[in-house]
Formats: C-alpha cells, sequence, structure tokens
C-alpha cells in the first residue's frame, strides 16, 4: 500500500506536523506499506479558480503546483488526513487543496485524524460530509485527540510513554485504525483492478 499522510495546517506554530510524524511511526508497522508525507506547506496552491468544476474538466489546465499535489494524491492506495479544528471546522488550506482534486480518491480509503481543543470532532463529521464529493471511502474509525496536541507529543512525534501505554488511549486507537485502513486499501485496490 503506498499511503499518503496530508499535514491540514501551514501555521508557523502548527503542532499538525507532529501529528503526522506520530501516525507515519505507526504506519510502518504495517506490512508491505510505503508512506509518503505530503506537507501543504510544500504546496502553496492559490485559492481553486478554476472556471469549470474538475470532474467536468478532462481538459483541465491546472495551476503546477496544485498539479503536483493531484498527482501525488492520485499515485496513492490510501490516503490518511491530520487536520486540526478550526472555528468548528477543519483548515481552510485543506479545503482549497481537496478542490482541485477530480478523480484521485475515487474508491480510496481515507483515515481522518484530527485535534483541536475539543478533540477536532467537527473537523471530521465535515470531512466525512465532502469526501463523498470526491467519490473517497472513509473508515468509519477516527483517530481524535483530546489532550493538547503539544503536551502529548514531541517535534519528532513520539507520544508520551505514560499515554502511549493507556489500552484506551490515542496509540491503540491509531493501530486499529492503520489495520481498518489496510484492510480496506487492500480491498479496493482489488475490486478497481
Ligand atoms: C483560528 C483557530 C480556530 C480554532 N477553533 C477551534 C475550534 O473551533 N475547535 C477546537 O477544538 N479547536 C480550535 N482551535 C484550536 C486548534 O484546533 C488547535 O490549536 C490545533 O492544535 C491547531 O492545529 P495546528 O497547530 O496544527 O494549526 C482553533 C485554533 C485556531 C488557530
Amino acid at each position: 500500500m503506498k499511503l499518503g499522510i496530508v499535514i491540514g495546517s501551514v501555521r508557523k506554530e502548527r503542532v499538525s506536523d507532529r501529528v503526522a510524524k506520530w501516525v507515519a511511526k505507526e504506519a510502518q508497522n504495517l506490512p508491505d506499506t510505503e508512506v509518503v508525507m505530503i506537507d501543504l506547506l510544500d504546496y502553496p496552491m492559490p485559492f481553486f479558480d478554476e472556471a469549470v468544476s474538475p470532474q467536468y474538466n478532462p481538459k483541465r489546465e491546472t495551476d503546477p503546483t496544485a498539479k503536483k499535489f493531484i498527482d501525488v494524491i492520485g499515485s496513492l492506495d490510501a490516503l490518511v488526513i491530520v487536520t486540526p479544528e478550526y472555528n468548528r471546522s477543519y483548515s481552510s488550506v485543506l479545503k482549497n487543496a481537496l478542490d482541485y482534486l477530480d478523480f484521485q480518491l475515487q474508491k480510496k480509503p481515507v483515515q481522518l485524524v484530527a485535534h483541536g481543543s475539543t478533540g477536532g470532532a467537527q473537523a471530521i463529521s465535515h470531512l466525512r460530509a465532502v469526501l463523498p464529493g470526491l467519490a473517497a471511502v472513509t473508515n468509519p474509525t477516527a483517530v481524535m485527540i483530546t489532550d493538547r496536541v503539544g503536551n502529548i507529543i514531541d517535534e519528532e512525534g513520539e507520544l508520551g510513554e505514560e499515554i502511549k501505554a493507556n489500552p484506551y488511549g490515542p496509540q491503540s486507537t491509531l493501530k486499529a485504525a492503520l489495520a481498518d485502513l489496510k484492510w480496506y486499501s487492500d480491498a479496493l485496490a482489488s475490486a478497481r483492478k
């Protein structure tokens, strides 16, 4: 499985990158898995302004940076989206990036991972409403981090030992979610052939 992990925040003082690194470490334990980090900071796309909706525009000419993002997403079997919650939703930079896609996530599984002062539940629920627009399949198990990320995950993506050992904590939720994601990825990859 070629697994992409999108970092859904571009703030200078962001913590989403810590969460993404934590996810990447756990994902490396999955069998036959290559992990690709997709940092939206590396894809500074303009606000989407194409004349026609991408799915109805087979000859679209898109912004070159957006094209790189589109191509990397198209190369994946599965995607993890790491997003903060901003004003009761997910980040606008992430919405802008998603609006550039046409069929790159069609019939592919997406794992949602959110964090925020209240755990990011509304960011998750809004993404669950949006991703069907791209024909993606979301894993029913989402990962929500209710603790302040800066207090529990260091800059290298290491979760604190005590919280890691909690059988009901985020590490076990993530492990189970990624195992599910691999299951969906294998099932859907074989069905897409
Ligand atoms: C503009 C803004 C709005 C926010 N709104 C919410 C919110 O509605 N709900 C929530 O749980 N956290 C909210 N937060 C807290 C962020 O989710 C939290 O600080 C998160 O760690 C930010 O992720 P980042 O550092 O990767 O950008 C908000 C933060 C910002 C900057």
